[in-house]
């Protein structure tokens, strides 16, 4: 078995930086460029970290995790219509990374639903529509003001990194993963390791620990504080800040006791935006190691095929 999904080399979880959200909206001037400090240390040494203070009610995500969990309750002719479709379809339930091109070692039941610049929901559970519309545009808004600050720590004008993506038509997937108990073979996982492809995911868990980052070349747990949403930076981000900010490898251990549940949403730029490094980040001493791409294209491309760690980047190389 490829030595990737080795369990051995686990080391004991480290602590993950933590930001304080209530200091980059509502901080004095000095406690918000401190945090956008902290921010981006945490983006350049780590590439995850915990939001603490974001302001999310606690009702609207456990309203969410519970509503996806009666969504995956639902029978299998309830949930036919939105099963094998296209990468690029707004609704898709199915199991493993990708249904149709999986080798079959991710234990992974998955919904994902498109929700921005177009919002797309399923008719039932009956309180879906609202909760996930609600999730929806409150991680959306926590999302875009982290961006901003990240924006600000690298130097970037806003308005023109705003402009270059189209951040006004940002795409947003609500994703959850729901993992059933099995026992850790150290060769199944919930899910094997990728990078996500978007500018920032923010994930939500159900209490149930499981997730792996490769920090320094070693595989790590990471165990983020009950009421913080878990924020890590994706590919975009990497190729947008030509390199400085990468991407983290991540994978999702299994539980064989409990049920784990997880809540992602992802954020990236407009699908028909044309992705590259920001110039100002471009220079003779550190000329563009990526090349532009429209973000709809790179999805498609990293969706379709067989998820092996960072290799959808080669695509922009
Ligand atoms: C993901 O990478 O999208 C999910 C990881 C997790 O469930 O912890
Ligand atoms: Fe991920």
């Amino acid at each position: 078995m490829a030595s990737f999904i080795s369990h051995t080399e686990l080391v004991a979880e480290e602590i993950i930086p933590t930001i304080d959200f209530g200091l980059l909206l509502n901080g004095t001037p000095d406690e918000r460029s401190d945090m956008v400090q902290a921010l981006a240390k945490a983006c350049e040494d780590w590439g995850f970290f915990m939001v603490v203070n974001h302001g999310m009610p606690d009702q609207l995500r456990d309203e969410m995790l519970e509503a996806f969990k009666t969504l995956f309750d639902l029978s299998n002719d309830e949930k036919r219509p939105y099963v094998g479709g296209h990468v690029l379809d707004p609704i898709r339930i199915g199991t493993g990374f990708n249904s149709k091109i999986d080798i079959g070692k991710c234990w992974r039941h998955y919904a994902k639903i498109f929700v921005h610049p177009e919002f797309h929901s399923v008719p039932k559970p009956l309180n879906f529509r609202n909760i996930s519309q609600e999730y929806s545009k409150c991680t959306r808004a926590i999302g875009l003001e982290l961006l901003k600050a990240i924006w600000e720590g690298l130097g970037i004008d806003e308005s023109r990194v705003k402009e270059a993506l189209k951040l006004d038509s940002c795409f947003q997937i609500l994703v959850a993963n729901l993992y059933p108990p099995y026992p850790n073979s150290g060769t199944t996982f919930g899910f094997l390791p990728h990078s996500d492809h978007g500018l920032v995911t923010l994930l939500y868990q159900n209490g149930v620990d499981g997730l792996q980052i490769k920090h320094k070349d070693r595989w790590m747990y990471v165990k983020p504080a009950p009421n913080s949403i878990l924020v890590n930076t994706g590919d975009h981000l990497e190729i947008l800040s030509n390199g400085k900010y990468k991407s983290v490898l991540h994978r999702a251990e299994l539980n064989s006791e409990v049920a784990r549940m997880s809540v992602v949403t992802v954020i990236g730029p407009a699908l028909d935006a044309i992705v590259e490094p920001i110039p100002d980040l471009v220079n003779e001493a550190s000329p563009a190691v990526f090349r532009g791409m429209k973000y709809r294209d790179y999805l498609e491309q990293q969706q379709s095929n067989s998820l092996v760690e960072k290799g959808a980047l080669n695509l922009v190389r």
